[in-house]
Formats: C-alpha cells, sequence, structure tokens
C-alpha cells in the first residue's frame, strides 16, 4: 500500500449515532461516506486517516482497512495473511497485536484466529507481538470473509487529551459532539448545560463554536505506522491556523463542587476557558444568561433501577418547571435512559430518535422548543 492508494475507511461510532456522525464526515469533506452498523465508511488514504483522527468529533476509532481475503479455515487464514504488505504498514522496531472477532464463519474461534495473524505477521516482518503494544491489527471474519484493518487511533477519540478530571457518569465527548450536532447546534448560538459533571456538552460546545480540532492535544497510533510522515501531519495539524474567538457564550452548572472545579480545569486545558462559564448551582437556582437564547443540553441523572428511577421524578419535574418558567425562546435536547423520566419534566418533546448505546446503558435525546 503506498501513499497514493486509496482504500476503505471505516469510523467508528456509538451505535444509534451512524447517520449523525455520516452528516459530519460528509460535512468535513470526506469521500463517499456512507452509514453502516456501527459506523460510517468513507474512502481514502493515509492522509484522510490522519484528517479523521484529527478533525471527527463524532467518531471513537478511525480504523484503516487494508486487506480483504477469504478464510475457510486457519491455515488458509494464515497463508493469506501472509500475503499482505505488512512492511508499508507495520514498523519492524515496534510491538503489534491482533484482535480477531468470528461471525457466522468456519473459522469461529477469536484467540486460535488472533494468534495465527499474530504469527503470520511476525514471521512476515520481523516485528513482536505484545499484548500492551499500541498498534492494534484486526481480524473481522464474517460470512468467511476476512477484513484487516489497523486500528490508526489508538487510545479512543472521545479522549481529546484535555480532562484530567472527571465527575460521576461522564458523558463521552464524541457522543456529546454529536448530540449537539443533532440538536442543530452550529457554534453560533449560547449553550447552557445545568448539570455539566465535568462540562463535556458544554467545553465540546465552545471547542465547535472556536473552530479548534478535537485531535489537537493528542497522539495516534497512526503516528508509529510505517508510512507516517511527521512533516505532512504536522502541515495537516497547522492547516486553517487560528480563527477569532467565538461571539457566543457557554454555561455549566452543577451542584457538586468537585464537578464544577474540574470542569473548569479541563476547560482551561482545552484552551476555552476564556468562552466558558461554571457555576456550583441547583437546577431551582438556574437562570437563563443574558443575551440571545440558544440551546439547553442535559443529561440528567439516569434512572436504574424503580427505586431509584422513583427517587429521580422530582427532580426531572422540577428542571422541567425551571425551563418551562425561565427558558422563553430556548430549545432543549434531554439525554437520558427513560421515557417516563423525560416525560416527567414535563416539556413538550418531539419523540424520541433511536436509542443510543453510552458505556452499555441505552439512551435517547429528546429534544422540545423553542419554549413559548
Ligand atoms: C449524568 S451526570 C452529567 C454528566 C456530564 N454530562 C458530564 O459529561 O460529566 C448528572 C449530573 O447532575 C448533577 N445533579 C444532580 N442533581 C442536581 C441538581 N439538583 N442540580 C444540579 N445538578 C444536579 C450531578 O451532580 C451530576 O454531575
Amino acid at each position: 500500500m503506498t501513499a497514493g492508494d486509496e482504500f476503505e475507511i471505516f469510523l467508528v461510532t456509538a451505535p444509534g449515532l451512524e447517520a449523525a456522525l455520516c452528516a459530519e464526515a460528509r460535512e468535513r469533506g470526506f469521500k463517499a461516506p456512507t452509514p453502516v452498523k456501527g459506523g460510517v465508511t468513507v474512502t481514502g488514504g493515509w492522509p484522510e486517516v490522519w484528517r479523521a483522527n484529527l478533525e471527527l468529533r463524532g467518531a471513537s476509532r478511525v480504523l484503516a482497512r487494508i486487506a480483504e481475503f477469504r478464510a475457510l479455515h486457519l491455515a488458509q487464514l494464515d497463508k493469506r495473511a501472509r500475503k499482505v504488505p505488512w512492511g508499508e504498514i507495520l514498523r519492524r522496531d515496534l510491538p503489534f497485536r491482533v484482535e480477531a472477532s468470528c461471525k457466522h464463519s468456519r473459522i469461529y474461534h477469536q484467540r486460535a484466529a488472533a494468534q495465527r495473524v499474530e504469527t503470520a505477521i511476525r514471521e512476515a516482518l520481523g516485528a513482536s507481538v505484545s499484548p500492551e503494544a499500541e498498534i492494534c491489527i484486526k481480524a473481522r471474519i464474517e460470512d468467511d470473509l476476512c477484513t484487516v484493518s489497523v486500528d490508526s487511533s489508538g487510545e479512543t477519540l472521545h479522549k481529546r487529551g484535555h480532562k484530567e478530571a472527571v465527575a460521576k457518569a461522564p458523558m463521552r465527548e464524541n457522543l456529546a459532539a454529536l448530540f449537539l450536532r443533532l440538536c442543530g447546534f452550529d457554534g453560533s448560538e449560547p449553550v447552557v448545560d445545568p448539570m455539566c459533571g465535568s462540562g463535556t456538552f458544554v467545553i465540546e460546545a465552545a471547542e465547535i463554536a472556536a473552530g479548534l480540532k478535537p485531535g489537537r492535544s493528542r497522539r495516534f497510533a497512526f503516528e508509529q505506522l510505517a508510512g507516517f510522515d511527521a512533516a505532512a501531519w504536522r502541515r495537516l495539524q497547522e492547516k486553517g491556523g487560528s480563527q477569532p474567538p467565538p461571539a457566543a457564550r457557554f454555561f455549566g452548572s452543577d451542584r457538586d463542587a468537585g464537578a464544577i472545579q474540574a470542569a473548569r480545569d479541563n476547560a482551561a486545558r482545552a484552551g476555552v476557558a476564556g468562552w466558558t462559564e461554571f457555576r456550583q448551582q441547583t437546577i431551582s437556582d438556574l437562570t437563563a444568561p443574558e443575551g440571545p437564547p440558544g440551546l439547553v443540553i442535559v443529561n440528567p441523572p439516569y434512572g436504574g433501577r424503580i427505586g431509584e428511577r422513583k427517587r429521580l421524578y422530582p427532580l426531572y419535574n422540577a428542571l422541567g418547571q425551571v425551563l418551562r418558567a425561565r427558558f422563553a425562546g430556548w430549545r432543549v435536547g434531554l439525554v437520558t435512559n427513560d421515557a417516563s423520566l423525560a416525560a416527567a419534566t414535563g416539556l413538550p418533546f418531539a419523540p424520541p430518535g433511536g436509542p443510543v448505546s453510552h458505556g452499555g446503558i441505552s439512551v435517547m435525546l429528546f429534544q422540545a422548543g423553542p419554549l413559548s
């Protein structure tokens, strides 16, 4: 695979958010974006793989699909895996590991499949295998077809590299960005999150408004691949330059003092402290900021067992009352796992979109407004 080659790039996201990520990929000029289960495919070469990691807010991982072949048994998997031009992809001096998955296939033993591919690469290339290696090759065997990908991201992309402090039940950054997108947020209006925890929605919104690239502060696994061009990567990172600070402001509040401190620290590290404001306060003290209306986006505590859910009705109810009384003209996006809790707000929500999987919990985005 040479620098000019194009291949399929798989952008992984949370099931339920494929269409939203597809819209983002299209907006950012990626070629042939197509939503599929669990992500979006685009086509491109390594520069697009780098750019996807750097610029896409909604992806949790970017996989470069480097080979595809039929494999009916382990010996065939071994033989065909050796034919992949590993020297163009992996460095001999860095360890790698292989993860395999098998579905509806004659090869059904994932660990055995992974070991075969590991051995094939080790012997063909001379690189060593390590379970701790950052470089991960994924072999997905489905209907006897083996798709081989390189995970170009490494640590999952929701880790932007600014968040040291996390409060309870944080929203993942890539989900927060896609929920903001689904609420029609384009960076030009103010945002309020009255239960902001460590500030994920507010910081994502402020970064979007400022035109900051989500991957600007972190490193990626592709920096350790054979074809990595450090100078070209630097040019890509610097492209676009800095933009003027946004006109809108972004507000977070939470009753928990530790969460607010975490949010402020995270915003400072992200470089958005100048246009974000965080305040310790409960829902009952919440007021709309001065100026034009915008978007309230919030994920209140989730209802787990029935007893817990009952305890949360008054909180959701209070949130709804405050928003109806003090946020005329604002739109509302509420993320929760329970439709009856959303209904307890009394807000005029449209039917929610499909469920989105968030760390094992199935959540939904409820949208209302502008409130009258
Ligand atoms: C699911 S967490 C939100 C996580 C947040 N989106 C993040 O990414 O970190 C719910 C938050 O609601 C806050 N909370 C609960 N009751 C509250 C109240 N009455 N007023 C304000 N905040 C409250 C909790 O302290 C918690 O941080």
